[in-house]
């Protein structure tokens, strides 16, 4: 009986701290991995400053009291950000700590007075997936490494595709949508526009944006093609069926094209393209390796680029 009782305690327990654990990796959007390292790197940290701090305040030659605690308090405020982020460096972890810390000295810094008012990263942004999702990886990886960007949200209209559980893993909150509020209701923009979405950016979402999404985002949703727009584009061309007809067409080279998004199928203005070879005995699938390998390569850095360029305009 006491061991039962003693067992359900420890199961509350064990609970409460997976639900905690799961909120932090919600709120930071980190995968479990990363939220193990994060926490290692805190308590590291953490140690680090205290044996720092103690070996500066010797130095001093403050005698223990108020004067000295005082002291204490300060020269730890400033060791701590730098204990930590010296610690993050092989922890793998720096970008997430120099974002956490910027966070942290803004609001200490009086620019943020609660977290209800806490200053969001200005652009963020939405993805827009229904595939495996690798692209909406390479976006995610690359942007968290930027401040000033935030992916809030992965919409996906197909259960179980593999972006699903690449948002999952990242803590990023997903949105599966439905056809029939898509086209005939409010195509999501409340839901968007609750997020502050800013940008809208598609990596293999299949079907055609509706005209309400254009006119509340107009030239700030983007489309990555695996061809060389506008040739292969259109209605029904998409994975293997676009490598397909570039090889049926004998073309010598492919590649990629980073496009706004219009009413159109793949039709908006091109804002970037990269070819490849077409070599004689290419499959769709060897095509499309080299091609998703050209993607990866450039999708993020020229989103960013539209991005900051557009943000220096405004
Ligand atoms: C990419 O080839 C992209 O060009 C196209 O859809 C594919 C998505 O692949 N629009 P993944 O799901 O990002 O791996």
């Amino acid at each position: 009986m006491y061991d039962n009782q003693n067992q359900l305690r420890f199961n509350k327990v064990l609970l409460h701290i997976c639900s905690m654990l799961q909120k932090l990796q919600r709120k930071w959007k980190v995968n479990g991995t990363s939220l193990l390292l994060i926490l290692i790197t805190f308590a590291l940290g953490g140690s680090a400053c205290g044996i720092v701090g103690r070996k500066l305040m010797a130095f001093t030659g403050i005698e223990k009291g108020l004067l000295w605690g005082l002291v204490y308090i300060i020269v730890l405020t400033i060791i701590w950000p730098l204990c930590v982020l010296v610690i993050s460096i092989p922890m793998g972890q720096f970008a997430f700590f120099k974002k956490y810390i910027a966070k942290l000295v803004r609001r200490f810094g009086g620019r943020s007075q609660s977290a209800a008012n806490e200053k969001k990263p200005s652009t963020r942004m939405a993805i827009f997936a229904s595939g495996n999702g690798s692209n909406a990886a390479t976006l995610i990886q690359y942007f968290k490494k930027d401040p000033e960007v935030e992916i809030a949200l992965v919409l996906c209209n197909k259960p179980g595709a593999g972006v699903i559980k690449v948002a999952a893993d990242e803590g990023i909150e997903t949105l599966m949508i439905e056809k029939e509020r898509f086209y005939n209701g409010d195509a999501y923009v409340p839901a968007l526009q609750a997020l502050q979405i800013n940008w809208i950016v598609l990596a293999g979402f299949l079907w055609k944006v509706p005209p309400v999404l254009i006119q509340h985002w107009p030239s700030a949703i983007f489309n990555i093609h695996p061809a060389l727009l506008p040739k292969f584009g259109g209605k029904g061309m998409y994975g293997a069926k676009v490598h397909q007809a570039v090889i049926d067409a004998k073309e010598t080279e492919s590649g990629i094209s980073i496009h706004f998004v219009d009413e159109q199928y793949d039709h908006g203005a091109v804002i970037f393209q990269a070819p490849c070879a077409v070599l004689p005995d290419d499959t769709h699938q060897t095509l499309a390796n080299r091609i998703q390998e050209l993607e990866h390569r450039h999708f993020p850095e020229q989103i960013a680029r539209i991005i900051k360029s557009k943000k220096l305009v405004k």
